[in-house]
């Protein structure tokens, strides 16, 4: 058996970030710590860093005092004022390519440009990207959506950062016919894009892919919808736990990759475990190649 693991598997800059700044604030600033939402889409990291006293709460008035940190998903501007006037501290982990994104929306809404966001509309970027325009941008997040939108005078579209970029391209192109002065942005993340096409090119030279990533995080998800038209023997899997290695042993070629939000212990995890109960009883000789772009 030949095992390949995607070069840009894992962790990506803006939770990386958004971690090491969770848990540098531990010993610095005022207790109790709190996330605003999980800091990433993943259980086992979370009940980490509960288990280091910083915790997740979803709304900013369930806090008396102490400090909150926003995840790199970023929020609407109205949730830093709230938790000014309740005297907390902030700790911004926004990631400054979603940044970028509100800085763009709120300068071309303030230009009077309609505000086009291409994205789920219930994904916690998208809802703190709509904030930096009043709430008033259109989401779209399919074709049919977009071809039912009205004439406007200046759009202004932006892409949530970990959609698929054929999507993005395609909703696009029938705004174009929709407006007369048109200004785009594909703000999909770069670190994105990249892992989805190594998954891709993946999917297609092997047996089976295993995707490592929290069962509610929108850009693991993709990359599973990704695999899966390229390989029927496509699992996605939150911890090794939830791999069936019966099924897994009647593979020769495997390739492995994860959501922006996996760590890399859970993927070694997940690789050593593969490796140390496929070799017993010398079930299978394994070939190991950990960079496939
Ligand atoms: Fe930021 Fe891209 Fe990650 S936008 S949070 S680096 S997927």
């Amino acid at each position: 058996m030949k095992i390949f693991v995607a070069k840009n598997a894992g962790y990506c800059f803006g939770v990386q970030k958004a971690i090491e700044t969770a848990e540098k604030s531990i010993n610095q600033y005022p207790k109790p710590i709190y996330t605003l939402g999980p800091i990433i889409h993943n259980n086992q990291v979370i009940k980490g860093l509960e288990n280091q006293g910083v915790y997740a709460i979803d709304k900013v008035n369930k806090v008396q005092q102490g400090t909150i940190i926003i995840r790199s998903h970023g929020v609407e501007p109205k949730i830093y004022e709230q938790i000014k006037k309740r005297g907390l501290k902030i700790i911004d982990a926004t990631c400054p390519y979603v940044k970028n994104i509100q800085n763009k929306v709120q300068k071309y809404y303030q230009k009077g440009y309609q505000i086009i966001i291409v994205g789920n509309k219930r994904h916690p970027e998208v809802i703190g990207v709509n904030g930096w325009c009043d709430n008033t941008a259109i989401i779209l997040d399919s074709i049919k959506e977009a071809e039912n939108i009205s004439n406007y005078q200046r759009v202004c579209i932006v892409s949530q950062t970990t959609i698929i970029q054929k999507h993005f391209s395609e909703i696009v192109s029938k705004i174009i016919a929709k407006s007369r002065e048109i200004i785009i942005f594909n703000t999909i993340c770069n670190t994105t894009t990249k892992r989805q096409e190594e998954a891709k090119k993946l999917s297609k030279v092997v047996d089976a892919m295993i995707i490592i990533g929290g069962y509610h995080s929108s850009n693991t998800q993709k990359l599973v919808s990704i695999c899966k038209k390229y390989c029927k023997n496509t699992y996605h899997i939150e911890t090794y736990k939830d791999l069936s290695i019966a099924e897994i042993k009647t593979y020769n070629k495997i390739g492995i990759t994860a959501g922006a939000s996996t760590p890399d212990w859970i993927i070694k995890e997940v690789i050593e475990k593969m490796q140390n109960k496929l070799s017993e009883n010398n079930e299978k000789q394994i070939d190991f190649e950990d960079s496939f772009e």
